[in-house]
């Protein structure tokens, strides 16, 4: 039994106030290009583990139609409250109620290093590239392997219990400024996702860490050094034949 890390029931209020200013807005800002870059055409669009719905609304004004799925009613709840004609459904963890090859794109913000089995991940993975077309793109944003290191405009993992050699599967704390939320995340590093991934039959075609930039009219601290967050692209490496 894996220990309880984010109490959503209690959470999810505080979580719904999170957009993306600071440190977050990195995590965000580049995806536009990076689906230029490496998707092609996009009709349908799944957010996985899209809590409160921020990624969602993000995609929307992206102009996609997507879907958001998650783990957490609560979560669901606040989603919904806030986009009454998006759509929101409630999954178990790696079972997604489409059929095959259903989605252009399917785009996951912070949800992995919530899941504390590198396994599990890769069963996400797996039941991800289920439904993604052939051709399709996921783009999953995740903690870098460095992000317990730096110093952040908005993020704060000063800590004592972090201090300390982190293997993988260790939970770190952290604090997000602003929202005041205290989490404990999974660490896991680009080994981990990129293993997972290439075990799940998907091909990383990019691993993008976003630097802070002069443009980004935001005072920033180690952002413009180094990364605390990683995006990852993955396409399939070995298509399934598609009607
Ligand atoms: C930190 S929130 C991120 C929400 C949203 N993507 C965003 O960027 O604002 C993480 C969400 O992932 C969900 N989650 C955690 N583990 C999951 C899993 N195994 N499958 C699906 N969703 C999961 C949680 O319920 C939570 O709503």
């Amino acid at each position: 039994m894996s220990m309880k890390t984010h109490d959503y029931e209690k959470q999810a209020g505080a979580y719904a106030e999170l957009e993306m200013q600071g440190t977050q807005y990195l995590a965000f800002r580049d995806i536009p290009m990076l689906i230029r870059e490496h998707a092609g055409t996009i009709a349908s669009v799944l957010d996985y583990g899209c809590g409160a719905g921020r990624s969602t609304r993000f995609l929307s004004r992206l102009g996609f139609n997507a879907v958001g799925v998650d783990v957490s009613q609560d979560m669901l709840d606040q989603a919904r409250s806030k986009d009454g004609s998006g759509e929101y459904q409630h999954i178990l963890s790696g079972l997604l109620p489409f059929e095959d090859f259903t989605f252009d794109l399917i785009f996951s913000s912070f949800v992995f290093l919530e899941v504390s089995r590198i396994e599990e991940i890769e069963r996400i993975l797996k039941e991800m590239k289920r439904v993604l077309r052939k051709d399709g793109t996921i783009i999953f944003v995740t903690s870098s392997t460095e992000a317990t290191e730096g110093n952040w405009v908005s993020l704060s993992y000063s800590f004592q219990e972090n201090d300390k050699p982190l293997q993988s599967g260790d939970t770190v704390k952290l604090l997000i400024q602003g929202v005041d939320v205290v989490l404990h995340d999974y660490f896991w590093t680009e080994e981990d996702y990129s293993g997972a991934a290439e075990r799940a039959g998907l091909n990383v075609a990019k691993l993008h860490k976003p630097l802070g930039s002069r443009d980004d009219a935001i005072e920033w601290r180690d952002e413009t050094k180094m990364s605390p967050i990683a995006i990852y692209v993955l396409r399939n490496s070995f298509p399934a034949s598609q009607p």
